[in-house]
């Protein structure tokens, strides 16, 4: 390929740094799009999107789900990892080859390499559903960075610090964007306001996001 053809074409999609340790590589997931949405379809066939409760009493707007080998639960006992769907009381679907390849490689581009999930939340944000900003902490070891890959409606992503009160820097997610954060930001505050309306041509009325954790 030419250099040219390389300049209009860049091979490798933009890589934004957010900070030390954080970084958005824009559209690195759209070439796999068709073969994520139908892996997430078959997995919610098996264990169902649901708004689960947190231990304050309050029903989560997002709806989630899980696929690996340990899925992110909560309810009024607190948030966890559980290799059981609560709902179906069978263990939840296996992460698909492509997820873990597609996560594998968004990490290496990020520098954090040999990194190989054990879970992943699916979140679906239906316009209106937000996530307060909170911190990942309830996975075993944090020396793993966290993968995100938005699908769907675009959102808000914050990006704060180790503190809540930290100011927060906002970027805009699209489909196909994934946001790695690790290192000295793996314990870093993030959250998504409410999702504006609208419709996205494959994905429809929502945002799908997966978050890829090393948890057991
Ligand atoms: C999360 O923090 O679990 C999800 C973040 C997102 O939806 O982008
Ligand atoms: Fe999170």
């Amino acid at each position: 390929m030419s250099t040219q053809t390389e300049t209009l074409f860049p091979l490798e999609p933009a890589f934004e740094v957010i900070t030390d340790g954080a970084c958005l590589l824009r559209g690195a997931a759209i070439s796999h799009e068709h073969d994520l949405l139908a892996e997430i379809d078959s997995i919610a066939a098996r264990s169902p999107f649901r708004h689960m409760v947190t231990p304050g009493g309050f029903t989560m707007s997002v709806a989630l789900t899980n696929c690996g080998s340990a899925g992110w639960v909560t309810d009024r006992s607190g948030y966890r990892y559980d290799c059981i769907d609560p709902e179906t009381g069978k263990p939840w679907p296996p992460l698909p080859v492509c997820f873990r390849s597609l996560a594998g490689s968004a990490a290496s581009r990020a520098g954090y390499h040999d990194f190989h999930p054990d879970a992943c939340l699916i979140n679906r944000y239906e316009p209106g559903a937000r996530l307060s900003l909170h911190q990942d902490k309830d996975e075993h070891d944090f020396d793993n960075p966290i993968v995100s890959v938005s699908l769907g409606l675009p959102a808000i992503f914050q990006f704060g610090g180790l503190k809540r009160e930290d100011p927060v820097r906002k970027y805009a997610l699209n489909h196909g964007d994934i946001v790695v954060w690790g290192g000295p930001s793996r314990l870093f505050h993030h959250g998504v306001p409410a999702l504006k309306k609208g419709v996205h041509g494959l994905v429809g009325s929502m945002r799908i996001n997966l978050t890829f954790r090393k948890a057991l």
